[in-house]
């Protein structure tokens, strides 16, 4: 994996003034001229009217259907699936400008990569050549039991490692291989006379990086014997924690199906391609991590997780979904009994079965609730109590106020409570301080005939973040002028408690339940964040629902195209829009 440091900012800046991100754009997208801007269809969502604006002055794109934007470098990343380095390279060599080299230290080590990359490879041509020489009998019939045709093995690469002290030494010291670097692949270990294969009589998968190079392999036992798989440990091109098994595989299938399936194990992956699923990784028995999640982040942006239905694997799936929650891809789970895996079922089920049981996938947060509630006998009084507690747990975690309403709802029903104890709960335990009973009443009152009182619509986190730079300015007022530097107004307060708060504070005038609930703020424990962290956050939540409340007269203006004020009016959002983008 090349390293983030490869290139100067100053090289990487004469990139970026060198290419015109119309051009770039251009060579995809069809772009009309309108004012300043250009607009065309955007490439990452369909859509039939265009919301895709590119503005070649500040060198930026928006999309204003899927949010989607950055410079040219984001750009090209995303409609290539380049990283950022390999975006950077592509379009300076488009402009004629030299890469530099790598420094001789980077380049030594990219060459050892490459060598241990080159042995793998070599390693997995002579293991596939085993399981196809009269050696390999005995795992070629371990492949016929398990259904696994030869067409399956070929196109999967497994292989035999033979059962032998020194197969694969014998074959690398044959080639002119140095077994230093072997051992540096993880292939051969030292022995007590000597160097030997590190996998004896094991079914070979090899694995590859999402760029189809060999980088390790697992080794499957024929018997069970422990370990039932040996994987290649960590060296310098394998790392679990970055590795998806069938990747190189699958990506293209991912992208046009915008989805990837994720599974634990070799088999089950291959199992699913037989099934006629070929958009799936294996996270290799391993637990899921962030690096993983924004591998597949460049791919697609859905994700059904199809982990076994034992314990171990629900757990892991549980991490999984949290993980590829917090990248930013949507997260669905498709469940399976006890005692089975995706390997089982596909084979037992067959293709009807497989896409069947994919479609019943549930959204994470349902599947969450639901696991929470069959692991209590929620019939007894004890049960019930202890579910929901795990549940308010789970709900306040939810940062969105809609979503959260929505799994309240979910889990109540579920949970045979009223929605309303349970959302209570929830409240308290996101220690939100409820409009004031006065207010409260008034409401009731005024909307006799609707049955809910209107709730707050605000998510968790803004409320929070309000409440502690309040609580910051009411220790230091001396913060007020700053909070105002920055364009900070009462209106910018959601809650409507604290937007009186800071009314007073702001304009010396005290009132009486502004006074109340200061001095309320002011009992609650210290904010956890320093005061610039919890200001960061604020401003980065004002300045989204600025943005949003733009993109939201902008898709009024589009539908209202008659006036004549409308291009002025579109214009002068746009310019606001870039502008707080740009001072952020
Ligand atoms: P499983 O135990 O579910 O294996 O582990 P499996 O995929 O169903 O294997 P078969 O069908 O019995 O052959 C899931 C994954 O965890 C890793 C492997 O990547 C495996 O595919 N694993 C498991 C190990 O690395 N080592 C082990 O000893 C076991
Ligand atoms: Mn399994």
């Amino acid at each position: 994996m090349m390293g983030i440091a490869r290139f100067s900012d100053q090289w990487i800046e004469q990139v970026r003034s060198a290419v015109d991100i119309l051009e770039v754009i251009g060579r995809r997208v069809e772009l009309r001229q309108t004012g300043k801007n250009y607009v065309g269809l955007c490439p990452f969502h369909s859509e039939k009217t265009p919301s895709f604006t590119v503005n070649p002055e500040k060198q930026f794109y928006h999309c204003f259907g899927c949010g989607r934007g950055g410079n040219v470098f984001n750009f090209v990343m995303a409609a290539e699936n380049l990283s950022f380095p390999e975006a950077v390279v592509k379009l300076a060599q488009e402009k004629g400008i030299p890469v530099p080299e790598l420094s001789p230290r980077d380049q030594r080590r990219e060459q050892e990569r490459e060598q241990l990359r080159q042995i793998n490879q070599m390693a997995a041509r002579y293991f596939y050549r085993n399981l196809r020489s009269p050696a390999g009998a005995q795992a070629q019939a371990y492949l016929d039991s398990r259904g696994i045709s030869k067409e399956l093995a070929r196109d999967f690469f497994l292989g035999y490692a033979l059962d032998a002290w020194d197969g694969l030494v014998a074959f690398l010291q044959s080639q002119g291989v140095d077994l230093k670097a072997a051992q540096a692949a993880g292939l051969v270990t030292q022995g007590k006379n000597g160097p030997i294969d590190r996998f004896r009589a094991r079914l070979m998968f090899p694995i590859c990086d999402h760029l189809g190079r060999f980088v390790g392999f697992g080794g499957r036992s024929l018997t069970d014997a422990h370990p039932k798989y040996l994987n290649t440990g960590q060296t310098a091109v394998f790392n679990k924690g970055q590795i998806l098994y069938g990747l190189n595989w699958s990506k293209e299938e991912i992208k046009a199906l915008d989805q990837v399936i994720i599974v634990e194990g070799y088999t089950d992956l291959i199992s699913l391609f037989a099934a006629g699923q070929r958009n799936v990784v294996a996270s290799l028995g391993t637990a899921f991590t962030s690096a993983h999640a924004h591998l597949l982040k460049r791919f697609c942006s859905q994700a059904v997780i199809a982990f076994d239905g034992d314990t171990a694997g629900q757990r892991a799936a549980w991490r999984g979904m949290e993980v590829l929650h917090a990248a930013g891809l949507q997260v669905r789970v498709a469940s399976l009994p006890a005692g089975q895996d995706p390997d089982t079922f596909a084979r037992s089920r067959g293709a009807e079965g497989v896409a069947a049981w994919l479609d019943r996938a549930q959204p994470f947060r349902e599947y969450q609730i639901d696991r929470i509630i069959s692991q209590h006998d929620v019939e007894t009084r004890e049960g019930k109590l202890a579910a929901s507690t795990e549940l308010v747990t789970l709900l306040a975690q939810l940062t969105s106020a809609v979503e959260r309403d929505e799994y309240v709802r979910y889990a109540a029903e579920r949970l045979g409570v009223r929605e309303e104890s349970l959302a209570a709960e929830v409240q308290q335990q996101l220690g939100i301080p409820r409009v004031s009973r006065v207010q409260n009443r008034r409401n009731v009152r005024s909307e006799a005939k609707r049955r809910v009182v209107p709730r707050l619509r605000l998510a968790a986190g803004e409320e929070l973040r309000e409440r502690e730079v309040l609580r910051y300015l009411l220790q230091k007022p001396d913060l007020l002028k700053v909070v105002q530097q920055r364009g900070v107004t009462a209106e910018d307060f959601q809650h409507p408690e604290y937007r009186r708060v800071f009314i007073s504070l702001s304009e010396s005038v005290s009132d009486e339940q502004g006074t109340a609930v200061a001095s309320r703020l002011l009992s609650l424990p210290a904010p956890a964040a320093s005061w610039d962290e919890c200001f960061t956050s604020f401003l980065a939540d004002l300045k989204r629902r600025r943005l949003r409340k733009i993109e939201e007269k902008l898709s009024l203006l589009e539908n209202d195209r008659k006036g004549f004020d409308v291009r002025m009016e579109l214009y002068r959002l746009l310019k606001e829009y870039y502008g707080i983008h740009r001072d952020s």
